[in-house]
């Protein structure tokens, strides 16, 4: 599923880069490039990073 339609940037492309150590929303953005446009997609990858965070000791403020 597209979290970021803007950037055409789907949830396992988020989930991904989680899991390689993207702790924050600007991390992810700037792996992936989702949330540097209209900012729509910002609550979906705060609500990634949240879930992920848990399980990765992962605890910055995203
Ligand atoms: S939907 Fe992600 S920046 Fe627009």
């Amino acid at each position: 599923m597209y979290v970021c339609v803007c950037k055409a940037v789907t949830d396992h492309q988020i989930v991904h880069a989680i899991d390689q150590g993207a702790c924050t929303r600007r991390e992810v953005m700037r792996c992936t490039g989702a949330g540097g446009v209209c900012g729509k997609c910002a609550q979906s990858l705060k609500s990634l990073l949240d879930e992920r965070a848990v399980r990765q000791d992962c605890l910055q403020p995203a």
